[in-house]
């Protein structure tokens, strides 16, 4: 026993002197041996190469190398902060979604971007803003990943690809060009709502603490008795709306190109914490007809339904590792929690799949173990291994059903089930009424957000050398309002009689 207790006296010690060391912070490898010298590369003599068993100098150069990640292939530009999310109403008869029980407050990481340009580009750009937000909820991460306009460009997934190929840097020049975006979008009458929006102040917020998120979808709300209800998320800032009229961009960016950022860390660092609430928009299962437009389709806001408040979002934190938190959060509309669902839209029925694809080859299989993606409560289920692996599972038991270690599931937790008819199909959606919402958005605009939606619209448009591409996309304004179509031709200097006579050949 005597020698035993000295043992393990003599194991504390060793291990208080190894604490005692690391407090000292000596520069040590990956490995913690520590490093002898680290300004002078191991060579042979003083005027001889250096030499290959210089391992510390290899391994730091190693691991430079692989310092990059691939960037996101879209929503490259970013950055993200923590907080906390507060639900304020009861809504247990639409969701049993713990998230929203008041009372329980939830912490959030957050991460704003930009689309179409790269990690790293100038955050003053003609592009909606990502705002996508992962709850750490009691039951599992649920990730919302909005934007900052109402609606989108395309309504089905399988256009999506080509929507960002088109609106990305030229595959030629590295640099983005308006003669590739509009022959994209002149093939895409549906995107007129959408870009209606973008090139007005919607498109250009002055800072990511005074624009508002949208979930963009509808998503289903199940309740605890199985009940559905379709509902649009909309975040709601505190801080007002303020954007950047199209001739203070320049200034801006020549000013400080990363405004955002240092705006948002600013705001965080000096105690004033940036805050949205969350509305929800309801619709009834059974009411989804009543509309003469498709209320799954992404294309469309949902005028007139009232919004109610649900909860409050506060920004408190900033992440003190950049890469670990912004660059390695994984934000995937698949993630979703016991009570809220997938809708049918088929632009979110893409995003279910393309999310956790593009993060197992961005981030590796273990993603999800990364400290920022990593759910708060415990991970059990026989996923294992793969690359990166830092586990999370214990026990032979790797499969499942199993009578040496039992993990029941939870009936609570299953989907609601939904009736179907009809046949497979490859259809256009039956009412897409591509210019009404366009027309409402442009009507209900000030004079001078009219007069600044067609300048900023204009200097891209203007920029189209193809006629027909130029034409199609004026037609599709003139359909949406006569006004807007008629400046909007004055503006590129095209004959507003081919433009009024091409509008009049569109379907509404
Ligand atoms: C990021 C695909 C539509 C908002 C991404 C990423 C992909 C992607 C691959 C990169 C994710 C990552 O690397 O972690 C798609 C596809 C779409 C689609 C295939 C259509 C079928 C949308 C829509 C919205 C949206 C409609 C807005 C409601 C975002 C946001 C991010 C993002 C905010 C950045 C997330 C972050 O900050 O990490 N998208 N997207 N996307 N997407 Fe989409």
């Amino acid at each position: 026993t005597t020698s035993l207790a000295r043992k393990s006296i003599l194991l504390a010690l060793s291990l208080s002197t190894a604490l005692a060391v690391s407090a000292q912070e000596r520069l040590t490898t990956d490995a913690g041996a520590p490093v002898g010298d680290n300004q002078n590369s191991q060579t042979a003599g003083p005027d001889g190469p250096v030499l290959l068993q210089d391992s510390h100098l290899i391994e730091k150069l190693q691991r430079f190398d692989r310092e990059r990640i691939p960037e996101r292939v879209v929503h490259a530009r970013g950055t993200g902060a923590f907080g906390v999310f507060t639900p304020t109403a009861d809504i247990s008869a639409l969701s049993k979604a713990k998230v929203f029980t008041p009372g329980t407050d939830t912490p959030v990481f957050v991460r704003f971007s930009t689309v179409m340009n790269f990690r790293g580009s100038p955050e003053q750009a003609r592009d909606p803003r990502g705002f996508a937000t992962k709850f750490y909820t009691q039951e599992g991460n649920w990730d919302l990943v909005g934007n900052n306009i109402p609606i989108f460009f395309i309504r089905d997934a399988i256009k999506f690809p080509d929507f960002v190929h088109a609106n990305k840097p030229s595959a030629v020049t590295g640099v983005q060009d308006p003669n590739l975006a509009f022959d994209f979008f002149a093939h895409a009458p549906e995107a007129t709502a959408v870009l209606t929006r973008l090139y007005s102040w919607e498109g250009m917020p002055d800072s990511y603490r005074h624009m508002d998120g949208f979930g963009v979808h509808a998503f289903k709300l199940v309740n605890a008795r199985g009940e559905v209800h379709f509902v649009k998320f909309h975040w709601a800032s505190q801080q007002g709306l303020h954007s950047l009229r199209p001739q203070e961009v320049p200034a801006s960016i020549a000013k400080d190109w990363n405004h955002y950022t240092n705006d948002l860390y600013g705001a965080i660092k000096a105690g004033e914490y940036p805050k949205w609430d969350l509305y929800i928009q309801v619709l009834d299962a059974k009411d989804l007809a009543r509309y003469d437009f498709n209320v799954l389709d992404d294309t469309k806001v949902w005028p007139g339904i009232p919004e109610e408040k649900i909860g409050t979002m506060t920004l408190n934190r900033v992440p003190d590792n950049f890469f670990e938190t912004t660059e390695e959060v994984a934000m995937a509309p698949s993630r979703m929690v016991p009570g809220i669902e997938a809708s049918a839209d088929r632009m979110l029925q893409g995003r279910l799949f393309a999310y956790a694809d593009t993060q197992m080859y961005r981030l590796g299989a273990n993603f999800q173990s990364i400290p920022v993606n990593r759910p708060l409560v415990p991970v059990h289920n026989e996923d294992q291994d793969g690359a990166m692996n830092v586990g999370h599972r214990t026990g032979e038991v790797n499969y499942e059903p199993s009578t040496l270690h039992q993990i029941p599931e939870d009936p609570d937790a299953r989907l609601v089930e939904t009736a179907l008819s009809g046949t497979t199909q490859q259809k256009a959606i039956a009412n897409p009424r591509n210019f009404e919402q366009a027309g409402e958005f442009y009507r209900a605009l000030s004079a001078q957000e009219k007069a600044d939606l067609i300048t900023a619209l204009s200097a891209d448009l203007g920029q189209v050398t193809n006629d027909q591409n130029k034409y199609a996309m004026l037609s599709y304004f003139y359909k949406a309002d006569p006004d807007y179509g008629t400046r909007m031709a004055k503006a590129v200097k095209a004959d507003v009689a081919r433009v009024k006579a091409a509008a009049a050949q569109l379907q509404d």
